[in-house]
C-alpha cells in the first residue's frame, strides 16, 4: 500500500500536462479485437487500469505490446472467449468487451466487472442492451455467458449509461443491417471510440448525441489512432491551482468537452483563462483573490460531469459560503466526505444524492484514505490547500486513474512523496 506525503498551502507554477482520456483509451483497447489486423493506439495514459485491461487481452490471446504511451494490439490469435475473471473483477470497463466479443465470436463469459465502489455498478443495463440485440445471457454465480451474434434493429437504452452505450456501438458495428440506439449516452469518449471504429471501416454517425446510426460492415481493419486529451484530468488540476491560488498552465485540452465546469468555476469567480498555442488550447490560471460557492448538480454529459463532483466539493470547502452538490448519477459517491471532515472540513450529508458544503472552513492537515480514483483526487486537492503535512493512504486507487499524479504536481513545486 502506498501513501502520499503532502505538505500543503504552497503555491504552485508552471506547466501541468494532461495525458490521453482513460475512459477513452479503455473502450478503443476493447475496441481493437473487433477486427484479426494490427491497431496502434498513442496517447495512451500509463495507468493502473490501462495496465489491468491490457492484461485481459493478453490473457485472451491478443499480442499486447506498450512502448511508453503507445500500445499496439494484435489481436489475430485470440484462442478463448472467457475472461479471467480476477482480472475483470478489477475495472469496471472490462463490461465492455462483451460487444466486440460477441460481434466476433458470438459468445463471451465475463465475471461481475468491479471499478471505483460509488454505487452497486450493476450491468443490468448491459443485459438489457444486448438482448434487445437478440443476445441471450445464462448467468453462473456472479458469471454471465452472453450467446449470439447480435442482430442489428433498433435498441432503446434504459439510462444514458456511457459504458451499455458503447457496448451497444461495439455489438452493432459487424451486424448485418442499421441499428440506431435511442437515448445513447453523449460523452465525447463516445464520439473518440465512434472515431475509432470508423477509421477500422465502419459506419457510425451521430455519436457525442443522443441518437446514434450504424450501418453494419463485414470487417473492419486495423488503424492508427489518438485518445483524446482527458477532460475529468484537466479540471481536476484546474481545481487544484484554483483552490492553491496558483499560475499554472495545463494542457492541451478540449474546452467544449468541460463548457459547463469553466462555466460554473467562473460564476466562482476563479481566475482563469483559456489560451491558444500552435493550434492547442490550455488553460492559464492566476492567482484567486477569494472564489465564491456556486451550488452544480452532476448529470450525464454535457452536463457537470460525477467524475468531477468531489474534486468541486473539496474546492467548495474554501469558497466564501455555502454551497449545494446534487449527486444525480450515483448513489454512494460522497465516500471521500468523512475524509475531508477528518480535515475540519464542515460538509453535511443531505441525502445519499445530496451535501451542503460550507464554505471558508480552515481545512486541517491529517491521515486519511482514498477510496476511489476521484474522491482520492479531492484528497489531494484539499491536502494542497491546507497548511501542515497531510498522509493519504492508499494512493494506487488515483493512480488507477491519475498518470504520474504525485511527478506531475512535483514539477511545479508541491511538495508531495510518495511513499511505498
Ligand atoms: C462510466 O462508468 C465511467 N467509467 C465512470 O468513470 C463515470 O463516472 C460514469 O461512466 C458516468 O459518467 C468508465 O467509462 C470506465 P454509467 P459507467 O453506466 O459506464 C447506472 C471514473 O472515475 N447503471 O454511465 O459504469 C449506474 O449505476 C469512473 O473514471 C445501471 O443502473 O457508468 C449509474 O447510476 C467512475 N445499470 C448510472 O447508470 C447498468 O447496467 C450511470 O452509470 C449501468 C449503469
Amino acid at each position: 500500500m502506498a501513501k502520499y506525503q503532502i505538505r500543503g498551502n504552497k503555491r504552485l507554477s508552471g506547466f501541468i500536462p494532461v495525458s490521453g482520456a482513460k475512459n477513452s483509451a479503455l473502450k478503443l483497447l476493447a475496441a481493437s479485437i473487433l477486427t484479426k489486423e494490427v491497431s496502434v493506439i498513442h496517447n495512451v495514459p500509463e495507468i493502473i487500469d490501462i495496465k489491468k485491461m491490457e492484461d485481459i487481452l493478453s490473457n485472451l490471446g491478443c499480442k499486447v505490446t506498450v512502448s511508453k504511451n503507445t500500445v499496439t494490439i494484435d489481436p489475430s490469435s485470440i484462442n478463448s472467449t472467457s475472461l479471467d475473471p480476477d482480472l475483470t473483477k478489477k475495472i469496471r470497463a472490462s463490461i465492455v468487451l462483451a460487444g466486440p466479443m460477441l460481434s466476433r465470436f458470438g459468445t463471451v463469459s465475463i465475471a461481475q466487472p468491479g471499478g471505483c465502489l460509488i454505487g452497486a455498478r450493476p450491468i443490468d443495463d448491459h443485459i438489457d442492451v444486448l438482448s434487445q440485440f437478440g443476445v441471450t445471457v445464462e448467468q453462473k454465480g456472479d458469471e454471465y455467458i452472453f450467446n449470439n451474434k447480435p442482430l442489428a434493429g433498433e435498441i432503446i437504452m434504459s439510462e444514458m449509461s456511457v459504458t451499455a452505450t458503447e457496448n451497444a456501438i461495439m455489438a452493432s458495428v459487424l451486424s448485418d443491417g442499421d441499428t440506431i440506439i435511442r437515448v445513447a449516452a453523449a460523452e465525447p469518449e463516445i464520439a473518440d471510440l465512434a472515431d475509432y471504429l470508423n477509421q477500422m471501416g465502419a459506419k457510425i454517425s451521430g455519436a457525442g448525441t443522443h441518437n446514434i446510426k450504424i450501418e453494419g460492415v463485414k470487417e473492419l481493419h486495423g488503424t492508427e489512432h489518438t485518445v483524446i486529451q482527458d477532460r475529468v484530468e484537466a479540471a481536476t488540476y484546474l481545481m487544484m491551482a484554483i483552490g492553491t491560488n496558483s499560475e499554472l498552465k495545463i494542457g492541451p485540452i478540449v474546452p467544449e468537452h468541460l463548457s459547463i465546469v469553466i462555466k460554473k468555476l467562473k460564476k466562482a469567480s476563479a481566475n482563469f483563462t483559456i489560451i491558444k498555442e500552435s493550434d492547442k488550447f490550455y488553460f492559464q490560471t492566476f492567482p484567486n483573490g477569494h472564489i465564491e460557492s456556486v451550488n452544480i448538480n452532476t448529470r450525464t454529459f454535457p452536463g457537470f460531469p460525477t467524475d468531477l463532483q468531489s474534486a468541486y466539493a473539496a474546492l467548495m470547502t474554501k469558497a466564501k459560503g455555502e454551497s449545494r452538490i446534487f449527486e444525480t448519477i450515483f448513489e454512494s459517491r460522497f465516500g471521500y466526505i468523512e475524509e475531508l471532515k477528518r480535515m475540519n472540513a464542515n460538509i453535511e450529508v443531505i441525502s445519499p444524492h445530496i451535501i451542503l458544503v460550507k464554505g471558508s472552513s480552515k481545512l486541517r492537515s491529517a491521515e486519511i484514505d482514498a477510496f476511489d480514483i476521484r474522491g482520492g483526487a479531492a484528497l489531494v486537492l484539499a491536502a494542497l490547500m491546507c497548511n501542515g503535512e497531510t498522509t493519504i493512504n492508499h494512493v494506487e486507487m488515483i493512480e488507477r486513474g491519475y498518470e504520474k499524479l504525485d511527478i506531475k504536481l512535483s514539477a511545479v513545486g508541491a511538495d508531495i512523496k510518495r511513499i511505498n
